[in-house]
């Protein structure tokens, strides 16, 4: 039987963080084994709204490419590749343009949020505007079945779709393949200061490279709840940032239990909870620092893996390229010589 085929990607913006794990890395890792397992550095997307910082996006391949191994997922199992060195992904897009309205593009919630979230008002470039297109460009290249993704990624799951009925209907072909998210049960992990996104952006991310002592700092200064004030008081432990992640990394279900439910009688003060949260955190990040600090003197070898994962990438991806313009009747050398 063939495994079943799964892709993700990050964009190459800068190194990753707690929220990128417990949104979309865990879910990858789970899945290494029992499928074929894309993975891609996408250094285009990051581009539709850093144009002007090139350097830093291609900085941030290493960055985010050093994360993935630190993490754990295994080149021999996930192939990781560079989103602009598959030609095949932009040819896509192209094709994909018309079959979806500008009005629809207009009412993606997801980049209605981001072009708030960015400033971009009237200016938002148009390649951020065609972003969800380009993306539907890299999950149809790799007929993915699934995309492991947290719950902001779902109108782009859902366009998808959309253009993968479309063009099959079109052209009345079944090249494309219709693709699933797969949401965790915490989709998204709140920031450090209580929003409910934990990134870049807001500067309220944990990262996976943090230092110890900046973790330690960023712990210690962890939004919790703003009524509990006194240690006697109680305690809110809904939309208490400091229980979401206890939740996700505390290993003793059951002392975290006994911790909720001290903290909501009262008696049970912030700094103890946080205590506990950092011991659980340094001991998750622990590994994945020492992981990351090894690569990092070999990366030559990390580039071997991002060449070898490309050009496997690359030939997948134009193979996909052939069949959806022989369904659009473009091989064209073909019908017209
Ligand atoms: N948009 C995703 C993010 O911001 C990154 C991404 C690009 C992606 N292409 C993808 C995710 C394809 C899943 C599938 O994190």
């Amino acid at each position: 039987m063939t495994k079943k085929i799964v892709l993700t990607g990050d964009r190459t913006s800068g190194p990753l963080h707690l929220g990128h794990y417990v949104g979309s890395l865990a879910n990858r890792l789970k899945l290494q084994d029992d499928y074929q397992q894309f993975i891609m550095l996408a250094d285009m997307q990051a581009l539709t709204d850093h144009a002007s910082e090139p350097d830093r996006i291609v900085k941030s391949i290493l960055e985010v490419a050093l994360d993935y191994l630190a993490v754990g997922i295994d080149p021999k199992k996930s192939t990781i590749f560079i989103q602009s060195l598959i030609p095949a992904l932009s040819e896509l897009t192209m094709y994909y343009l018309n079959l979806i309205t500008w009005n629809r593009l207009k009412h993606n919630p997801t980049v209605k949020a981001e072009i708030v979230q960015k400033g971009f008002g009237e200016n938002v470039p148009a390649g951020f505007m065609i972003y969800p297109i380009s993306q539907a460009a890299d999950i149809t290249a790799f007929k993915a079945n699934i995309v492991p993704v947290g719950d902001d990624q779902l109108p782009m799951i859902e366009q998808t779709v959309e253009i993968v009925r479309k063009f099959n209907r079109t052209y009345n072909t079944s090249v494309l393949i219709e693709p699933e998210a797969m949401i965790p049960a915490i989709a998204r992990l709140p920031g450090i200061d209580g929003q409910a996104k934990m990134s870049k952006t807001l500067n309220n991310a944990i990262y996976l490279s943090d230092p110890a002592d900046i973790v330690a700092k960023k712990v210690k200064g962890m939004y919790t709840d703003p009524n509990h004030l006194r240690v006697e008081d109680p305690g809110k432990v809904e939309g208490n940032p400091v229980f979401t992640y206890l939740d996700v990394f505390y290993p003793d279900k059951k002392k975290l239990q006994e911790l909720k439910e001290h903290y909501q009688r009262g008696g049970l003060g912030d700094s103890i909870v946080k205590k506990e949260l950092l011991e659980a955190l340094q001991a998750f990040l622990d590994p994945v620092r020492k992981k990351r600090e090894e690569l990092k003197k070999d990366l030559k070898e990390v580039m071997k893996i991002l060449k070898e994962g490309s050009d496997k990438a690359n030939a997948f991806a134009e193979n996909t390229l052939k069949e959806v313009k022989q369904a659009m009747h473009l091989d064209i050398m073909h019908r017209l010589f």
